[in-house]
């Protein structure tokens, strides 16, 4: 029977020096980040998972564009949540815990985890890089939104003031004038496929500046690429120096490998597994037993909770 009892977490997180965690999706989707997977996994009538593909960005650059700008701009207005900051904590006491992410938002970045502890397996959201075959060329930290004016979220105008015959002409004017000005224009949902969306030319998405030739893309990981080698290495390197006390397993459906396969790894190394998630039933690919602990709901709660008897309250 697998545990949920918080005390024995803590007696054995207390006692824990080499932990690894494996963070996925669902651990900011308390900063209200749609998943992948699940409620929010669709984007406009896209499986979110069908336009991270290369061919997907081959066939549509402009429509992929659109999808990882919204997520650019999404991510850059959520805030990172106690859960981010709890792990950051736990990584600033205890320097022999690593985290893998496979998110791409940023969020634990701005949390403030220490960077040399923190591995992206799938990348960035807020890196870009040339897609031309013969040129080498990225930046990281790009934090334009939009990164192309093309690709601004598309905005609702506000209502016309409502029409009265007793208005002059230039009265109607100036209310619409004063209406415009109010600032009231709301972002349009482009993740509803409702909302109509115009393609865009070619040259409107982002150019390199290097080559001048290729297009832009984000730095993430897409399905069929490999992950980043140096992190990889760094991983194996890591594992291989020891026995793993402890594995945290935190909003991840556990369904895309390599990463998930990292449960299991640790488990091989000594590690004792514990699974946050919203859905009990996400509990990685390999079977939790009677040495591991399942704790169900929002991750955004219970980290900070689960940890609290070593990092104390955030
Ligand atoms: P998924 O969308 O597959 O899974 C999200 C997990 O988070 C599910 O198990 C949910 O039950 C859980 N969850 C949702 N809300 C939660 C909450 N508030 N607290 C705790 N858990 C919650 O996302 P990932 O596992 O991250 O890859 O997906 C893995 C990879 O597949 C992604 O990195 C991405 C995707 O396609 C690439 O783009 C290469």
């Amino acid at each position: 029977m697998v545990s949920s009892d918080v005390r024995t977490f803590s007696e054995h997180l207390k006692g824990s020096k080499r932990i690894m965690a494996l963070l996925g999706a669902g651990i900011s989707a308390a900063s209200g980040l749609p998943t992948f997977r699940g409620a929010g996994g669709l984007w406009r009538s896209y499986d979110a998972t069908e336009l991270a593909t290369p061919e997907a960005f081959e066939a549509n650059p402009d429509l992929v564009w659109q999808f990882y700008s919204y997520r650019r701009h999404m991510a850059l207005n959520a805030k990172p949540n106690p859960a981010h900051y709890a792990l950051a904590e736990l990584a600033k006491r205890n320097k022999e815990f690593i985290t893998l992410t496979q998110n791409v938002d940023g969020l634990s970045q701005r949390a403030n985890h220490p960077l040399d502890q923190l591995h992206l397996l799938h990348g960035n959201l807020f890196t870009v890089k040339c897609t031309s075959f013969y040129c080498n060329y990225f930046r990281e930290n790009d934090f334009t939104d939009p990164i192309v004016p093309a690709l601004a979220i598309p905005k609702n105008l506000p209502e016309p003031p409502p029409y009265s015959d007793d208005k002059t002409a230039e009265e109607a004017s100036e209310s619409l004038q004063n209406a415009m000005g109010t600032g009231e224009q709301t972002e349009l949902d482009i993740s509803d496929e409702r909302i109509p969306l115009a393609p865009l030319e070619r040259e409107l998405l982002p150019h390199c500046p290097e080559c001048k030739e290729g297009l832009l893309r984000p730095g993430v990981v897409w399905f069929g690429e490999a992950l980043p080698s140096h992190t990889l290495d760094f991983v194996d390197d890591w594992m291989k120096e020891g026995r793993i006390d402890l594995m945290l397993v935190i909003g991840t459906s556990s369904r895309v490998m390599p990463a998930a396969g990292y449960t299991e790894m640790a488990r091989s190394k000594g590690a004792r597994i514990a699974v946050v998630n919203m859905d009990g039933k996400d509990t990685g690919p390999g079977k939790l037993t009677s040495q591991d602990w399942s704790f169900q709901g929002d991750a955004g709660v219970l980290v900070p909770e689960i940890l609290k008897s070593v990092i104390g309250e955030i």
